[in-house]
């Protein structure tokens, strides 16, 4: 069991806290997770929401929190771990020495963890002021969300301003991809599993497919959403972190160094797409007015309010990795707005059979794929070429092993990555955190695609409700692939 500590939640007013990180810390305490003696700290800006925190808290926890989950008696007892603060982060006025006062009171050895949830462009600042008013102990960490920075030079620059105050081990960068329980179940099938481990490669491998596809459209974040766009907000993080779990060598150990080390050499071995590249390999979209399961949803401009914007809210790209593992594999990675179905999955389609010993009568012979579901549901599956048993003929059919994980595991435990994250800082244990020098190379292979696009072109238009523009799946017509669509 993890020691008592204290979370401070820089922000703790915000759409992330109010969403996602109180339902973690409500989860953990109801999971026995959040050991009696630690805090959760959310700051709020002025008195009046401080007294009023609570009250927004036990709303916040009813409106995201799933059916069943929310009840009285642990709401109470989840509210004496709160102490809600004032402070306003970009001030070095007396509310950080009264924190200060509130953290020191239970010593210096208790874990720390500061958490930025936060714009990314006062991070510096209150590391700053974190730093001036002495708050940071040996036993602090931060934890900050991505995407960190616009570009490769401002995340240099954020990243170079965080490292003045906290040193790289006290740094959590956090990609909430990588707390999911599907994520990490990735890494099991591969390091625990001699089968597949063993034909994961090339000779093996046809093609992978990793698609992150989301019903939702701008919601409330079009300030944030229209300057980042899917490339920054999805790309350069969860979907590069997926294909870096999905590819990556065997770390000796799974501990954080070994396994970021083999993360960043699948970032270095990504071939770089720079100028016709970018035209040839890479589709942006971005959705018009459509009917998404029934109800006729506006485009992305009509929620914008703007007549015109070029963000991209959906992109397909064909990448390669340059090694020997992954020599002339394409992989193929997706994300969008406002798709038909909301769906994470991971689908690796293996090489058909060298050889038809049946013929061409008993119909084509599919090769085998392996589907990983990080959502909705969490599952995988294998499907397998099998003789139909119900005739003497020799006929052969797809069928599939399905593992369904949600249903298997589901008792007493919500798989929530921000409760494992926030935890796993807690615990300091920056295993599933991400190094800056991943972050580095992430930007490195971004930064030329989004130049290209500042040069040339506009997005392909696809309809709200459907799977994206008809240029990704061109894109993979080229190789004689497709798409693999959920139901
Ligand atoms: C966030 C993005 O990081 O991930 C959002 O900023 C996106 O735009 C979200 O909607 C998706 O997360 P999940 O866990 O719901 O797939």
């Amino acid at each position: 069991m993890l020691n008592p500590f204290d979370i401070v939640i820089f922000g703790g007013g915000g759409d992330l806290a109010l969403r996602k990180l109180l339902p973690a810390m409500y989860r953990a305490y109801q999971e026995g997770n959040l050991p009696e003696g630690s805090r959760v700290l959310p700051t709020v800006r002025a008195e009046e929401q401080k007294e009023q925190y609570l009250a927004t808290a036990e709303q916040a926890l009813q409106s995201h929190l799933s059916e069943g989950e929310f009840n009285a008696k642990d709401w109470q007892a989840f509210a004496q771990f709160l102490v809600p603060v004032v402070v306003n982060v970009t001030e070095a006025d007396d509310n950080w020495d009264a924190l200060k006062d509130i953290l020191d009171a239970d010593g210096e050895e208790k874990s720390r963890v500061f958490y930025l949830s936060l714009p990314p462009a006062v991070y510096g600042t209150c590391c700053e002021l974190l730093s001036q008013k002495g708050l940071i102990t040996d036993n602090s960490r931060v934890v900050v969300e991505k995407p960190i920075g616009y570009c490769g030079k401002s995340a240099e620059e954020i990243n170079g301003k965080i490292a003045q105050f906290f040193d790289e081990n006290q740094i959590f960068r956090i990609d909430h991809y990588l707390g999911k329980e599907t994520v990490q179940n990735l890494m099991a099938l591969r390091f625990a599993n001699a089968l597949f481990e063993n034909l994961w490669d090339a000779k093996s491998i046809d093609n992978i497919q990793i698609s992150i596809s989301e019903t939702v459209g701008l919601e409330s974040r079009a300030g944030f959403y229209d300057k980042a766009g899917a490339l920054r907000d999805m790309v350069q993080n969860h979907l590069l972190q997926l294909l870096c779990l999905v590819a990556m060598e065997s770390p000796s150990k799974l501990n954080a160094n070994s396994i970021r080390a083999e993360k960043l050499k699948v970032l270095e071995a990504l071939r770089p797409l720079v100028g016709e590249d970018v035209d040839d390999n890479v589709v942006r979209g971005q959705y018009v007015p459509g009917d998404l399961n029934g109800k006729l949803v506006p485009g992305y401009l009509e929620e914008l309010g703007e007549g015109s914007s070029t963000t991209e809210t959906f992109v397909a790209i064909r990448a390669h990795i340059d090694n020997w593992r992954w020599a002339g594999v394409p992989f193929y990675l997706r994300t969008g707005k406002r798709m038909k179905k909301r769906c994470a999955e991971i689908v690796v389609e293996y090489k058909p059979v060298s050889h038809n010993v049946y013929g061409p009568s008993v119909g084509p012979i599919q090769p085998n794929r392996l589907e990983i579901r990080l959502q909705p549901e969490e599952s995988i599956q294998l499907t397998l070429m099998s003789k139909r048993l119900d005739n003497l003929e020799m006929q052969l059919e797809p069928v599939t092993l399905n593992i369904e994980l949600s249903q298997q595991y589901s008792k007493g435990f919500h798989s929530d990555a921000y409760k494992r994250l926030m935890l796993d800082a807690a615990a300091n244990n920056p295993a599933l955190f991400i190094h800056r020098d991943e972050v580095r190379e992430a930007w490195q292979w971004i930064d030329p695609i989004i130049a290209r696009w500042q040069e040339k072109g506009t997005p392909s238009l696809y309809r709200a409700g459907s799977w994206g523009p008809e240029a990704a799946d061109e894109l993979l017509e080229e190789n004689n692939h497709a798409w693999f669509n959920v139901g």
